[in-house]
């Protein structure tokens, strides 16, 4: 998988890719993640990538020029099998849209900054329109970090243990169950006895009814859909 990342703030998103899972499947080669900066396209002698809304509203708005020079390039170069804008109003991302796209080769994300980005580079390049969640950030990057992180961990042979991806929470529509490691018995503090048994099916039992549990306890939602 390849995965481009337009950005104004490209600081912002080295970080979150140079430690742990991420960082393992980069050098593995199993993915490519390479950051662009908007500000590197833009023709104004200033090299300005912002302007003043038209209608006179408040704040600022990335402009069509740099942006478009950007994406035209970089289409030119490969086909991409999604174009994401990375915004509070898309729809909010999920585990089943993660898994989607984890099976695509090459994906370019644009990360919003400022009010927005001019309308028309949705209308004529962004295929999916993303949010992390119902909450604003002050720019894309944090959410395409997040996005990055969640895709990167499916691929094969990112993670070490191959099975370990398919028993996260929300990947069977539950939350997960409690885990526990040595020692069983810490200062009286016990761990339940079935998991020190030694009975798979017993403790595939166990481990299904307590994600059922916790998911009915703590996110009902998911069990409605
Ligand atoms: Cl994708 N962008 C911004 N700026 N804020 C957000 C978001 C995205 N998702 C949730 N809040």
């Amino acid at each position: 998988m390849r995965i481009d990342i337009l950005t104004v703030l490209p600081g912002l998103l080295k970080g979150p890719f140079s430690e742990s899972i991420v960082k393992r499947g980069i050098e593995k080669g199993l993915v490519n993640v390479h950051i662009h900066d908007i500000r590197e396209y833009s023709k104004d002698k200033h090299k300005k990538v912002d302007d003043a809304p038209f209608g006179g509203s408040a704040g600022m708005v990335l402009a069509i020029q740099p942006l478009h020079d950007a994406i035209t390039h970089l289409q030119s170069e490969r086909e991409y099998d999604e174009v994401i804008f990375l915004t509070p109003d898309g729809e909010r991302l999920n585990q089943s849209r993660v898994n989607q796209l984890s099976l695509y080769g090459n994906i370019l994300m644009i990360c919003g900054h400022y009010k927005g980005i001019d309308e028309r580079i949705r209308e004529h390049f962004v295929t999916l329109e993303l949010s992390i969640g119902d909450y604003v950030l002050s720019g894309g990057e944090i959410a395409a970090a997040v996005l990055t992180d969640a895709l990167i961990r499916l691929i094969p042979g990112v993670i070490g243990d191959e099975t370990s991806a398919l028993t996260d929470s929300f990947q069977d529509g539950l939350l997960a169950p409690p885990v526990y490691t040595r020692p069983a018995d810490f200062n009286g503090w016990k761990t339940p006895e079935v998991l020190l048994s030694g009975n798979h099916e017993e403790i595939r039992k166990w481990e299904e009814e307590q994600a059922l549990k916790r998911t009915k306890k703590r996110r009902p939602d998911l069990l409605d859909r």
